[in-house]
């Protein structure tokens, strides 16, 4: 009860006048609340997830289909707090090889009349190294209870040509943590990042990223980890989206992540702040996500799909689902709606 009606409303709160700081709120009390004995049972037993069916895919086993996109979590603080509110799975980053500050704020922008964000973080980054230090940590507390993915990411300074030595970079710092990596080529806030997704460049990022991961976790008899791209919703005509997924094809990977903010701004947006630059999410966004998961299922009929764009109920979940998905995720949703959306989602099994 303490968390349903002090704390969470405080931490959610949408009238917060500086939407990163109520964020870091989030997480820090989050973070803390790990340390408190009896905390995450507490959460847990409020949230109420009820039974729920595993699902495998890539060969891991995925304790419900609902996940917690990137972006929430970047730096890894609160996995454990966070499992507690009834993620099945977690995607920590994006994170860099180094340390990055990202834009200059302020950079993330709440518009609550039309349930959207607009974010320019610019990939702010506590770096491979600490990121490291954390997962180690929740490594000795046990296993995790859901499987985590790392978004990998490049440095704003390192140029497109050698862009793949810095998510390599990520992949070998984090050898030894994560259960899927994710290639983000598709953050509309760092400059010409989203030209990574052309063919030739992509079939070739992708291709380094699994031999390197395959090489550095053979070194240690570990199993490579399944890797995904994150996708753009911004110029995907059939032909652009055909030419990305024959590059993850071509080049070894896994499956693929729909999607990323958009930098349009639609005529229905109200909110004063709509033509802050950055990327948009939340309900805007889901139309396009749907139409961008059907048209991947249509074309490779086997690739694994995560669905994640304004996803803001259960019935939407459903919808991404039954359009091919076969795994969910949410942020923007969470902003809005509190854990209370989480609960709903998984109300019954999804
Ligand atoms: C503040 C913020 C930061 C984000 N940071 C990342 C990121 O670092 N890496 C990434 O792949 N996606 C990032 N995203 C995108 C989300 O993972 C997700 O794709 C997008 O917000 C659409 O889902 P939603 O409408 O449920 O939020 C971020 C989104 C927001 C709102």
């Amino acid at each position: 009860m303490l968390y349903e009606k002090v704390l969470r409303p405080g931490l959610w709160s949408v009238s917060a006048n500086d939407a990163e700081i109520a964020h870091r709120l989030t997480i820090r009390s989050l973070a803390a609340l790990e340390h408190v004995p009896g905390a995450l049972e507490l959460i847990r037993s409020t949230q109420k997830i009820g039974e729920q069916e595993p699902v495998t895919l890539c060969g891991i086993t995925f304790p419900n289909r609902l996940g917690l996109a990137a972006g929430c979590d970047k730096h890894a603080e609160a996995l454990l707090a966070l499992f507690a509110l009834g993620f099945g799975h977690i995607e920590v980053g994006t994170i860099l090889p180094r340390p990055q500050e990202g834009n200059p704020r302020p950079r993330l922008f709440r518009l609550p009349e039309d349930h959207s964000v607009i974010n320019r973080m610019g990939f702010n980054s506590h770096g491979a190294d600490t990121v490291a230090k954390r997962l180690a940590r929740y490594r000795r507390l046990g296993p995790m209870p859901g499987p985590v993915g790392l978004s990998l990411g490049k440095m704003k300074t390192t140029d497109n040509a050698v862009a793949s030595v810095d998510f390599i970079d990520v992949l070998r710092t984090l050898v030894l943590y994560g259960d899927y990596l994710v290639g983000n080529v598709s953050s509309p806030n760092t400059p010409e990042l989203r030209e990574l997704q052309g063919k030739a460049y992509l079939t070739a990022l992708v291709r380094s990223i699994v031999e390197a991961d395959r090489e550095c976790r053979a070194r240690l008899k570990l199993a490579p980890r399944p890797l995904f791209v994150k996708i753009a919703p911004d110029n995907m005509s059939r032909f652009a989206l055909e030419q990305t997924l024959e590059a993850i094809v071509e080049g070894g990977g896994s499956g693929v992540i729909v999607c990323n903010t958009t930098t349009e701004r639609p005529e229905s947006l109200v909110h004063p702040l709509k033509n802050e630059a950055g990327g948009l999410s939340g309900p805007r966004l889901f139309s396009t996500m749907l139409a961008l998961v059907r048209k991947v299922r249509e074309l490779h009929p086997e690739m694994p799909i995560i669905a994640v764009g304004g996803i803001s109920s259960r019935l939407d979940a459903v919808k991404a689902l039954r359009a091919g998905a076969d795994l969910v995720q949410i942020y923007t949703g969470l902003v809005f709606q509190g854990p209370k959306l989480i609960r709903d989602i998984l109300q019954t099994p999804l």
